[in-house]
């Protein structure tokens, strides 16, 4: 299996343990809402579902489409993008960055974007996986 690959479904797997873990404290502590909803929302759908995805289609597209990833190197870019995005984002919401309008807002909107780039990349390398398959020797 491909080592990246392997990698993201992981880090899916323990964000899906963080993200239940979160919906059972909304549950317990319904106050808490505002702080960690979006942080539930997040590592259960970018973390868990995303990364699964990611993890997945990176490994059996290219092998289903007969045709390797323009740009392999990005697939760890991606995936450090994605987790530190994710958890930087996840920690600046948890202290109030989305709403605060000053530094804490910029450095969660750094973090944003640092998640979009990660997501950006995916979206190159898994659509030119699916043009027509390279021809074999
Ligand atoms: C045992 C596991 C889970 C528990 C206890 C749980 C609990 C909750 C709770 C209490 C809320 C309401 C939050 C609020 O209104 O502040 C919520 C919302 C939400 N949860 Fe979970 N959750 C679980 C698993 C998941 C999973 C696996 C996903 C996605 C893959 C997910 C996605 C969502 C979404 C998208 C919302 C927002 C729904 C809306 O906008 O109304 N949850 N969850
Ligand atoms: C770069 C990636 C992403 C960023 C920066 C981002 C950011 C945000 C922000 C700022 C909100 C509004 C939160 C609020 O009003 O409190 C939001 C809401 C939401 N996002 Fe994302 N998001 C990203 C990716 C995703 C993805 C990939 C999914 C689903 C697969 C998703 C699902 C949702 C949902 C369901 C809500 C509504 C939450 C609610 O009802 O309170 N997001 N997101």
């Amino acid at each position: 299996m491909n080592i990246y690959a392997n990698w993201f479904i992981r880090m899916a797997l323990i964000y899906l343990a963080l993200g239940v873990v979160m919906g059972a404290v909304i549950g317990i502590q319904p106050e808490w809402s505002q702080r960690l909803r979006f942080v539930h929302i997040h590592l259960n759908l970018l973390g868990f579902v995303t990364m699964m995805i990611a993890g997945v289609a990176y490994h059996v597209l290219p092998r289903f489409n007969a045709r390797p990833v323009p740009w392999p190197g990005g697939i760890l870019v991606h995936f450090i993008l994605h987790n530190a995005g994710l958890i930087g984002m996840s920690a600046t919401h948890l202290a109030g960055g989305l709403w605060s309008g000053g530094l804490l807002h910029a450095v969660f909107v750094g973090f944003a974007l640092m998640t979009g780039a990660g997501l950006l990349i995916m979206v190159y390398n898994l659509f030119f996986v699916l043009l027509a398959p390279r021809e074999g020797p």
